[in-house]
């Protein structure tokens, strides 16, 4: 028999527990995971090597401008998904501090939404991919068959976060400055014009902060699981 292919779009607050979930579920269904995300970090990276954002405001005109010479890829390595930018490994700089601080403005960019909107849905055209963002349920994917929003507390993802980076040698950062910066991102996220990060309808909300990693994971698996049963 064939393989059902559907979309998943998982959209939510940051450090959620999305982007696990999301490659938890890939992973079990054999589909492709995007990290819509890591497309925007990577825009934030390339405008700060090219020196595009001074005291976090963000050169807008010189951006647009130079934004058909961003290229974003994906690559595996090790069976980890790797973020490039125009053909070089930009995975670890992109999860830093001064790429999370500064991504919000980019990604409230109106020309940056909609080159990286088009490149989204083009990804998700063959069916068979999990996104996870703010707006994939809303914009991105609006047909897709499993819409879910995930939310958590802020101190809860901060914490996420601060270990994450921790274990990815990130150091000299501290826990009240990851707080401070998830709460800046949620109010930018959430009350920008251009596609605010908000639930999708029809989606189906999770609430993860008393959840472990592993039982949101086995909570997305078995939510896929139930909906192929059921269609
Ligand atoms: O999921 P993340 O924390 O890696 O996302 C980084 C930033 O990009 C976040 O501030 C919100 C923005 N973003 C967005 O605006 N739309 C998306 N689809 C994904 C992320």
């Amino acid at each position: 028999m064939e393989k059902k292919l559907i979309n998943v779009a998982i959209d939510g607050t940051s450090s959620s527990g999305k982007s696990t979930m999301a490659k938890a579920l890939a992973k079990y269904a054999g589909y492709t995971y995007i990290d819509t995300g890591a497309m925007y970090r990577a825009v934030t990276l390339y405008c700060l090597q090219h020196g595009y954002i001074k005291d976090g405001k963000v050169d807008v005109q010189r951006l647009v401008a130079a934004l058909g010479d961003i290229k974003i890829s994906f690559k595996l390595d090790g069976g980890v998904q790797h973020t490039c930018l125009n053909g070089v490994d930009v995975e670890k700089e992109i999860r830093g501090l001064e790429v999370s601080n500064n991504v919000s403005p980019v990604a409230a960019v109106p020309q940056v939404r909609h080159e990286l909107v088009r490149q989204q849905q083009e990804l998700g055209r063959g069916k068979g991919v999990v996104m996870d963002g703010r707006d994939i349920g809303t914009t991105v994917l609006p047909d897709a068959e499993i819409k879910i929003y995930v939310t958590s507390s802020p101190e809860v993802r901060a914490r996420r976060r601060y270990r994450e980076m921790l274990t990815k040698g990130e150091t000299g950062v501290t826990l009240d400055e990851v707080v401070a910066n998830v709460r800046m991102r949620d109010h930018i996220d959430s009350t920008r014009a251009e596609s605010p990060l908000r639930k999708a309808e029809g989606a189906c909300e999770l609430d993860s902060t008393p959840m472990s990693a592993d039982e949101q994971n086995q909570w997305m698996i078995d939510y896929f699981k139930h909906w192929m049963e059921d269609h």
